[in-house]
């Protein structure tokens, strides 16, 4: 074993290592790029990508209905899959076109009154934040963004908590992992005080399932929402919201709830169903369905416990190859950062950064300042470069990427 493999302990539990050549061999664009844009969206593997192909070929020769008839036991299985992954039941799983899709239907289902308050974090997702806002503009809602910590390790609970205390939200709102950098929010601890308290907890996990274990029991979370083609590897247009049984047991529903969400059962009323399909609509593409039930199934069996101890250590092995590059400002925070790996260049401008990235065929994202307003305010940058690598890359590709990057300042040293 050489020294790149040295830096990442693959096996501190005496738990078999991951066959990484098996695993690029089942990834077709592991022949052709080095992506590192898996916080974007992830590689597919083969499983994922038959299980679509399969399923459209399908639905060409018997027809749509039929087909999705035909196939019922596999679409049950994107509920069970998708319930295991994150240590719930089947019946509090909806199916969802993406992750705001999820959250805007989540959010649809609380009833807002004027002055109702959201309290939310400094590093909630764009998206989110500008659901946050309409909701305001429309029913008056209040939203209280709860201070970092001066530490700089992301949110202040014990703030976060007093303001619980003090402010009585309607919702508590957090991104366990943001869009914009490696952060890793204490979402376990503020959904114990959500707990205490008894307040609703609505947590994004759009950026941290299939790179992180999670479970909805020990985060404590009402109400939890992400998409699969990102660290999951599932397809885009693919997403989940999980429902908890207090949730499900309360009156809440989406606003426009169809009749897949609920029976028509007198001209004057409807009855939502009872498990979490009262938040899916009655249309799904079917291919995405098994798709994503084949993308989850893949994580489960590549493991949830290794691909969480492998992901963040290859980031943390490009962190520190960044790190002793001159003119490179690594920006992440926190104790043990995800891996959305994200940096300014000194005197750079981000597209041509991006664009002589792909030029080496090395995928890569740019975050601006609009999509965190706060935390690239704090930080005192328009732009970051996103490097987000996932289980299936390699310590070599770490190394190519960061010596492009190192190269990118000096042809700029030398041209300036
Ligand atoms: C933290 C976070 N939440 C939500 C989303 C939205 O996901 P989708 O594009 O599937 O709606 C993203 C997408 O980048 C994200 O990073």
């Amino acid at each position: 074993m050489g020294t790149q493999d040295q830096a990442i302990d693959p096996d501190p539990a005496g738990q078999p290592a991951l066959d990484l050549a098996a695993l690029r061999a089942d990834t077709p664009g592991c022949g052709s790029v080095i992506h590192f844009n898996n916080a974007g969206s992830g590689l597919m593997p083969r499983p994922v990508l038959k299980a679509m192909i399969d399923h459209l070929q399908f639905e060409a020769e018997v027809g749509g209905y039929e087909a999705a008839t035909a196939r019922a036991e596999q679409v049950r299985d994107f509920y069970t899959a998708t319930a295991e992954l994150l240590g719930t039941g089947p019946d509090n799983i909806a199916y969802a076109g993406s992750a705001t899709d999820a959250y805007a239907k989540a959010l649809s289902g609380i009833d807002f009154l004027p002055g109702d308050i959201i309290l939310t974090t400094r590093n909630d997702y764009i998206s989110n934040q500008i659901a946050f806002l309409s909701l305001g503009k429309r029913f008056g809602v209040e939203v209280v963004h709860a201070p970092d910590h001066p530490d700089g390790t992301g949110v202040d609970v014990a703030a976060m908590a007093a303001l619980m205390r003090a402010r009585r939200p309607r919702l508590v709102a957090v991104t366990h992992v943001p869009t914009n950098s490696g952060l890793v929010q204490p979402v376990a601890e503020i959904g114990r005080h959500c707990r205490e308290l008894d307040l609703l907890y609505l947590v994004d996990a759009c950026q941290s399932v299939g790179q992180f274990e999670l479970d909805v029991e020990r985060i404590g979370c009402d109400l939890l929402t992400a998409t699969l083609r990102k660290f999951l590897r599932g397809p885009r247009g693919s997403g989940f919201l999980f429902a908890s049984d207090r949730v499900l047991k309360s009156e809440a529903e989406p606003l426009f709830i169809d009749m897949r969400g609920a029976r028509w059962v007198a001209p004057d009323r409807y009855e939502p169903v009872a498990g979490a399909a009262r938040y899916e609509e009655w249309e799904v593409p079917y291919a995405n369905v098994l798709g994503a039930a084949a993308a989850t199934r893949y994580a489960l069996r590549v493991g949830p416990a290794a691909i969480a101890r492998r992901t963040p250590a290859l980031a943390a092995l490009l962190r520190e190859r960044l790190a002793a590059v001159p003119g490179v400002r690594l920006l992440d925070r926190g104790p043990a950062p995800a891996a959305l790996v994200t940096l300014t260049i000194e005197g750079r401008q981000a597209e041509p950064v991006k664009r002589a990235l792909d030029a080496r065929g090395i995928n890569s994202s740019l975050s601006f300042r609009e999509y965190a307003r706060f935390d690239f305010a704090d930080k005192e940058v328009e732009w970051c470069l996103r490097l987000s690598p996932h289980y299936y890359n390699t310590e070599a590709e770490v190394e190519t990427v960061a010596a492009s990057i190192a190269e990118l300042v000096v042809t700029r040293r030398t041209a300036g």
